[in-house]
């Protein structure tokens, strides 16, 4: 089973990211051939500063790593490191349908959050599609916000194999039946639906973007603040709470085990505990759950030679998997390239 996956470098890690995405990540890695990248040609749509792009991009791989990412069982590499997604990109652009690009919700969030729209935000998924296909991917470990980027892809797959491979058919996409299988396999989608969407401070979709996240690696201090800082109601303290007027229960949810949240739940229906009282719980539970990967990048960040390593070496695993993908969209489509050979 292919696995492939990606996370932006355009910001600090988040409880988002963790849960929604990179755990899962880092239990597939025992269950089949995994792919991750840090998707730097993406965070281009947003940072616009070379020198900070370069060490966030370092940054998420030191992340990926401290959280568990063991690059013997997993493929860690750099989006950009494998040049070819840029020509599939560009492949699957000749493709896609302007309707199709103009429903994506990314877009339309980021565009309504007051981003400039440019052709970079705008073909974003078409890029994505590249870094599935490219890959032959299977599965695609995501949070519910990137569901409609498999759609996506799974379209654009359909739309090449159908324009470029004589006989094969979208009812049977592997050609289990006829024998003719696409050159672009079909991805889906794996969702935690546990953490499909971690809320931010102030209860919107946290988001490197929106300013309202908590960090995975920033000091003591400034990860105490931020949960200090959570969006509540004025409730008083002996009150019963509301689940739903923060995103605090949400969040302890995220890390409480079975018999802690029981007494949560118990606490909130009864009254008697402070905003406070369960925020400080919330910071607890942070600690003791990344400690040792927030001790771990510390270590690792004194090395930052072996974390290249690490990267150079899973670019050219990558590379070996999308080199051949790659020559068979070139021939099918009539781009031959004889003069790199
Ligand atoms: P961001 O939105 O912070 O820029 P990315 O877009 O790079 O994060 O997302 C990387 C991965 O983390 C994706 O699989 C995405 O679905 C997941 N993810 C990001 N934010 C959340 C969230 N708030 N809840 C659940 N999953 C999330
Ligand atoms: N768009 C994804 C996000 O914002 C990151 C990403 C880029 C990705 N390419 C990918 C995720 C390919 C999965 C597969 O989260």
């Amino acid at each position: 089973m292919r696995i492939l996956s990606g996370v932006q470098s355009s910001g600090k890690l988040h409880l988002g990211n963790y849960f929604g995405a990179i755990e899962q990540f880092i239990a597939l890695q025992d269950r089949g051939e995994a792919f991750y990248f840090i998707a730097n040609l993406h965070a281009l749509t947003t940072v616009r500063d070379g020198s900070r792009l370069r060490d966030l991009t370092s940054d998420v791989a030191l992340d990926f790593l401290a959280l568990g990412l063991d690059p013997s069982k997993a493929t860690l590499f750099r989006q950009s490191d494998v040049p070819e997604v840029l020509e599939l990109f560009w492949t699957l652009s000749a493709l896609a349908p302007m309707g199709l690009l103009e429903r994506a919700h990314s877009f339309k969030d980021k565009t309504a959050r007051g981003l400039a729209p440019d052709l970079g935000l705008f073909s974003y998924p078409v890029l994505m599609a590249a870094d599935i296909l490219l890959y032959g991917s299977e599965i695609v470990p995501v949070g519910r916000d990137q569901v409609q980027h498999l759609e996506m892809t799974r379209d654009l797959a359909t739309k090449f194999n159908l324009a470029f491979v004589p006989g094969w058919s979208a009812k049977d996409p592997e050609g289990v039946r006829s024998g003719i299988p696409g050159i672009l396999r079909l991805p889906r989608a794996l969702v935690q639906e546990s953490a499909a969407v971690v809320p931010g401070l102030d209860g919107q979709k946290m988001s490197k973007s929106y300013g309202n996240a908590i960090g995975l690696f920033e000091d003591d201090k400034a990860t105490r603040k931020r949960i200090m800082g959570i969006t509540t109601d004025s409730t008083p303290l002996e009150a019963p709470k509301v689940r739903e007027s923060t995103p605090v229960y949400a969040l302890l949810k995220l890390f409480a085990s079975a018999d802690e949240l029981t007494e949560i739940d118990r606490t909130f229906d009864e009254g008697g505990k402070g905003w406070g009282h369960y925020k400080q719980q919330l910071a607890e539970l942070f600690f003791a759950k990344f400690g040792d990967a927030r001790r771990r990048r510390i270590e690792l960040a004194r090395d930052a030679a072996s974390v290249e390593r690490v990267l150079v070496d899973g670019a050219a695993r990558a590379r070996a998997v999308a080199a051949p993908v790659m020559a068979e969209v070139r021939r099918a489509t009539g781009i031959v390239v004889e003069h790199r050979r």
